[in-house]
């Protein structure tokens, strides 16, 4: 996944492509460049974040120009594979996100043609076959060179002494921004919000040519095509960091308005929401998603169950395809909070070919997963910038438990009372999770208990199982520290035996029918001298005496106890990774959205 940007307008360009491209910083960070029309083209570009490149950078005079932010997948991150590339002749510049699949077979012939390449980036070949192409007209070669393509990419292309950025998209996204006098491309609208909220989400096989005049967009089969802008509600202040040190801390404290905003959009409605199908007998759901949006799955089976009484399956999106073509449901959830990983939308198109009616639950509008999916279930948490997500996972919870009530509802498990009292919990719930975080300050105390920690294990029981799962995976990814969830009563299966007085115990002891049973398993523990952080309801006491650390969230209706821990952990892991003096923001090795298989 990375990062691309375009501009043409009256600006000096250089600076758009620079404020752009650190707004798009979470996509890839492993190297970044530019192209500049003046005249002739000029290309700058580093090894390393963009700051590395900004300080490196040389005045570059010009009004029309490309950028990128890379994070490899075809070719090791350093000078010669960042983007932007050039043609042999310096008169092309193109900037890629994606991946050519028949990137070999292309250089082969590219090769007898007599093409020197300079990079071991499958996206070189792209800039060499539109130059190949090229008869005095940039948008038809880039059209050609694309019939020969297989893969997936966004692209944004410049040549010399013109003020036209040309641009194509097929399974990656690619946003238009419309100024006055003044046009913008992007892989994502955050790049975009400084200077416009008028924007065309691109389709796949759709092609475009931007300059100050305007923006000419063209259909899959090249004719011209029209599409209204619509209007980003997104702010900028929403997009900037807003005071925080970091923005995965502003974006756990920005929880309870993408609570709450996700739960208006859809509460009034829920009881005839539109998102389920109409002529199949939901007899069985399966839900399918990666990483934390599995987490999310996972706290999905159980409330769904719970409510609905309907069975749920939950399955890894990229394991989906080895199942065998009879493993079908007729309701097939996908999550995704980006809309853009590769696995889930592979797994939503073979769900589609196993006949499923497909949902996603997704937090941005106009990704691809809304183009793929029959319905779709928007989060409203806003464009969240840290890589560990954390706002768009308890958006996902409340999407989750919307479409369990929806199922309940639509059963006959739930009536209109149940409804009532569901719709009352849930709308107190924004308030309940304000609470913890008025309570963080316990939460950076406990957090000195992980300083030295190589490993750590996370347990609950039943539906907060899964929330303690991304408790232990946001640890890890921020912080760095091993860490597992594990089901409060699978520890005494294997894993108690890596368990010792530098192992420390998160555990969820909350008042609900597990307490006991939790309070027993954590006993376990404490006798083999695990340094153990108890998280447990005000009313809790007598589990009190097993803990070295205890931090207390607000009783709430069992139901929405995931929630309500997984902000508590948001704010573990953040304080441990903050501890360790680790890059909390930008996690090694990992990016924002996958869209690679
Ligand atoms: C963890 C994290 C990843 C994503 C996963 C799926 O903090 O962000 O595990 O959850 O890559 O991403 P989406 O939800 O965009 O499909």
């Amino acid at each position: 996944m990375c990062g691309l940007i375009g501009y043409s307008g009256p600006r000096d360009v250089s600076g758009v492509l620079l404020e752009s491209l650190r707004k798009l910083e979470y996509r890839g960070y492993d190297s970044a460049g530019v192209a500049v029309v003046n005249g002739a083209l000029e290309v700058h570009k580093e090894k390393g974040e963009i700051s590395v490149m900004e300080s490196s950078m040389p005045p570059m005079q010009g009004h029309t120009g490309i950028g990128h932010t890379r994070w490899a997948t075809c070719g090791a991150p350093s000078w010669k594979n960042a983007h932007p590339f050039l043609s042999q002749d310096r008169k092309i510049a193109l900037v890629h996100n994606g991946i050519i699949e028949n990137h070999n077979q292309i250089r082969k012939g590219l090769l007898e043609n007599g093409t020197v390449f300079s990079s071991d980036t499958d996206t070189e070949v792209l800039v060499h076959l539109i130059s190949h192409y090229h008869k005095g007209d940039l948008h038809a070669a880039v059209r050609r060179a694309l019939d020969d393509v297989r893969g997936t990419y966004s692209i944004a292309v410049v040549e010399e002494y013109s003020d036209e950025v040309v641009v194509a998209k097929k399974e990656n996204p690619l946003v238009l921004g419309l100024g006055l006098n003044e046009n913008f491309v992007a892989s994502d609208v955050t790049a975009l919000l400084e200077y416009t909220s008028d924007v065309v989400y691109m389709e796949d096989g759709e092609s475009a040519v931007i300059s100050p005049r305007g923006i000419s967009l063209y259909g899959a089969d090249g004719s011209a095509a029209d599409r209204p802008p619509s209007k980003v509600q997104w702010s900028m202040e929403e997009a900037r960091k807003g005071g925080f040190e970091h923005y995965m801390l502003k974006e756990i404290f920005e929880q309870p308005r993408s609570i709450s905003e996700t739960i208006i959009s859809y509460i009034d409605e829920l009881e005839m929401l539109e998102i389920l199908p109409t002529r199949k007998k939901v007899d069985m759901v399966k839900i399918l998603a990666c990483g934390t949006s599995y987490n999310a799955g996972m706290v999905g089976k159980y409330v769904i169950e719970e409510l609905s009484g309907i069975p749920v399956q939950v399955e890894i999106a990229s394991e989906y395809r080895y199942t065998t073509k009879t493993n079908r449901c007729p309701l097939v959830v996908l999550i995704t909070q980006s809309g853009e990983t590769a696995d889930t939308l592979a797994a939503c198109r073979e769900a589609k070919d196993r006949g499923s009616f497909t949902l996603a639950i997704t937090n941005v509008v106009g990704s691809s997963i809304t183009r793929e999916a029959d319905a779709v279930l928007f989060t409203k948490a806003g464009p969240e910038i840290s890589v560990a997500a954390t706002k768009t996972y308890t958006a996902q919870l409340i999407a989750v438990y919307l479409l369990a009530a929806r199922l309940g509802y639509m059963n006959r498990s739930m009536g209109d009372e149940e409804m009532r009292i569901f719709k009352a919990s849930l709308r107190a719930l924004p308030n309940k999770v304000s609470e913890i975080l008025d309570r963080a300050q316990g939460l950076q105390a406990a957090a000195a208990m992980f300083r030295d920690a190589t490993s750590a294990f996370f347990i609950g029981r039943n539906r907060n199982f899964p929330s303690m799962m991304e408790g232990a995976l946001k640890l890890k990814e921020i912080s760095y520290v091993h860490a597992e969830g594990y089901a409060a009563g699978e520890l005494k299966h294997g894993p108690l035996a890596l368990l010792d007085e530098r192992t420390p115990l998160v555990a969820a002891c909350l008042g609900d029918h597990t307490y006991d049973k939790m309070v027993s398993n954590v006993s376990e523990v404490a006798a083999r001298g695990s340094p153990i952080l108890l998280i447990a309801n005000d009313d809790n006491e007598d589990c009190e005496t097993l803990a070295d650390q205890i931090v207390r969230i607000p009783p709430i209706e069992p139901l929405f106890s995931p929630v309500t821990l997984a902000v508590a952990l948001q704010l573990l892991s953040y304080y441990v990774a903050k501890e360790r003096g680790m890059p909390i923001d930008k996690p090694r090795n990992l990016a924002k959205s996958v869209t690679v298989e």
